[in-house]
């Protein structure tokens, strides 16, 4: 970390800009900073590997109100929508320009007959979900759902196959029903339910958490079941998925240790977990909402562990995968906090406030550094459950902090990663527990801009940041940035914009700029040439 005095940018001419800006300012920095800038060097003549769009996908699971409710209300519904999906939270999803979404779970893959959701809807099966409330499960939204929500948003699917309680002809059989374009009885019976081209299918999942909900299995036992499955999942040339193994959740190896050394081809990749808990402990685990400082702090330490989780696993697959051709896929991450009084517990529905915007970014942060081996990130889950990016009460949405994050986003993807010095640096600590208090991530776009990224953790202190950018001549800059009026500010039915993007104040001089980053804030800044 470089702490400097107050940078000399803010006495230069350049302060008229901030001058000018000063209504914006206040708006935008509550708080007063310390009497130093931290100073930042962007090596946008450095440039990287490219930033998968993929980091930025979702997870949609049959899950309490996450997919009934949330996005498929059923065409008799009273609330406005589209052949069943709710427009509100269509249009919100598109906005976000989400590059991939897995179904149907999570724990529900692993008990799902692909069966019961094809066909006319009165005549489908219903089941209980045994995993989350015990609720029946009217099978409603299947896979012509799913393919229609995906070809509504513009994105791609990502399919989690049975591996738990289905056989490997089951899961073989639903790829053929996606993916045939002959004439087989399968491919007969998709046209007859409506649809008559093949989807594409770029990614499946073999298995979930076969740990855990996924049948309870050891490393070994998994392995050889998923050669044994991933074997006939066959498809036309052209349309063949890519092949993802069910891995771990922590810092432990063993579980790609036995993958990478015991399956020796039809692997493209090894799925990986990780939940944010405050507490870090799974009865007790915090308050989304009305948590002490302590815990805002625990849960960005904690969420921050994943950096090290990823890269112990990378080692692993660096020492028998030297190519870099089999990626990690961190198929859900997010917060999971305590349930919220007033909903079934089993729904895991829970409030989403600033504190998980930062918690999104900074592991969108992170996600950057890893994604030549991070191939996807898909945070759980999309809607009403968990980290949700858009909560709903009847027939009104939300979009939460955490929508506003990766909207603020959305200009990483497909970027080029350039390096800034330092990623994170200052410290911010209470009690046991440190953090940095800034976290940065610079990208050129696709466009051509250069892209930073700035999290100040801490909770009352602003920032002042002086960032120098080496390779890149800035001749606009513009910035937004998203903070709360508390550590717990939160988007409410009644009081949907609490917490949304503002402009920043961003001041250019030269080749650096300088702005001031609110306390809690997530902040990007965006120059051009
Ligand atoms: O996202 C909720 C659950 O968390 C998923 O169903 C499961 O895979 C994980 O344990």
């Amino acid at each position: 970390m470089k702490r400097i005095g107050r940078n000399p940018l803010w006495h230069s001419a350049s302060r008229a800009a901030v001058v000018c800006l000063s209504l914006l300012s206040l708006l935008a920095a509550p708080a007063a900073a310390a009497d130093e800038a931290i100073e930042l060097r962007v090596r946008a003549d450095q440039p990287g590997d490219t930033i998968s769009r993929y980091l930025y996908g979702q997870f949609a699971e049959h899950l309490g109100r996450g997919i009934y409710e949330g996005i498929w209300v059923g065409e008799d519904s009273e609330i406005p929508n589209t052949r069943g999906f709710r427009n509100d939270v269509i249009a919100a999803l598109k906005e976000l320009e989400i590059p991939v979404i897995r179904w149907p779970g999570g724990c529900f893959a692993d008990e799902y007959d692909w069966r019961d959701g094809i066909g006319p809807r009165e005549e489908r099966p219903v089941r209980i979900n045994t995993h989350w409330g015990w609720v029946l499960e009217t099978n409603a939204f299947g896979t012509h759902e799913f393919f229609d929500l995906v070809e509504m948003l513009g994105s791609e699917a990502y399919i989690a196959g049975n591996v738990g309680s289905g056989s490997p002809r089951d899961m073989a059989q639903w790829l053929e029903y996606m993916t045939a374009d002959n004439d087989t009885t399968l491919a007969r019976l998709r046209r007859a339910n409506g649809r008559d081209e093949p989807w594409k299918v770029p990614f499946f999942g073999v298995g979930n958490e076969t740990w855990g909900c996924g049948g309870n299995m050891t490393p070994e036992y998994y392995t050889d079941l998923y050669k044994r499955y991933a074997t006939f999942l066959k498809a036309p040339e052209g349309n063949r998925p890519k092949r993802v193994a069910s891995a771990g959740w922590d810092h432990h190896t063993n579980w790609t240790e036995a993958l990478a050394s015991g399956v020796e081809r039809g692997i493209d990749g090894i799925s990986h977990h990780y939940y944010t808990i405050p507490s870090g402990v799974w009865a007790k685990k915090g308050n989304s909402t009305g948590f002490p400082e302590e815990e805002w702090v625990s849960t960005l330490d904690r969420t921050m562990l994943i950096d090290g989780y990823l890269a112990a696993n990378e080692a692993v697959l660096d020492e028998h995968d030297p190519e870099g051709e089999i990626g990690i896929y961190l198929d859900e991450w997010g917060t999971w906090y305590d349930p919220e009084g007033g909903h079934e517990p089993g729904f895991l529905y829970q409030q989403n406030s600033i504190r998980d915007a930062v918690v999104a970014a900074l592991n969108f942060h992170i996600f950057h550094r890893h994604t030549a081996r991070l191939h996807m990130a898909n945070i759980a889950q999309t809607v009403n459950v968990l980290q949700a990016v858009v909560l709903t009460e009847g027939d009104r949405i939300v979009r939460t902090p955490t929508y506003w994050a990766f909207d603020l986003y959305k200009p990483f993807k497909d970027a080029t990663f350039v390096p800034i010095e330092p990623g994170e640096t200052g410290e911010y600590s209470l009690g046991e527990v440190s953090v940095p208090q800034l976290s940065a991530t610079a990208a050129l776009t696709v466009e051509g801009d250069l892209v930073v990224g700035l999290v100040n953790l801490h909770a009352s202190e602003a920032i002042d940041v002086a960032v120098d950018l080496e390779g890149f001549a800035a001749a606009k800059a513009s910035g937004r940035v998203l903070m709360g009026d508390s550590i717990d500010a939160h988007n409410t039915f009644e009081n949907p914009n609490a917490v949304k993007p503002e402009v920043l104040a961003v001041s250019l001089d030269g080749g650096d700029f300088t702005a001031r980053l609110p306390p809690r804030s997530v902040s990007v800044v965006r120059l051009r040439p």
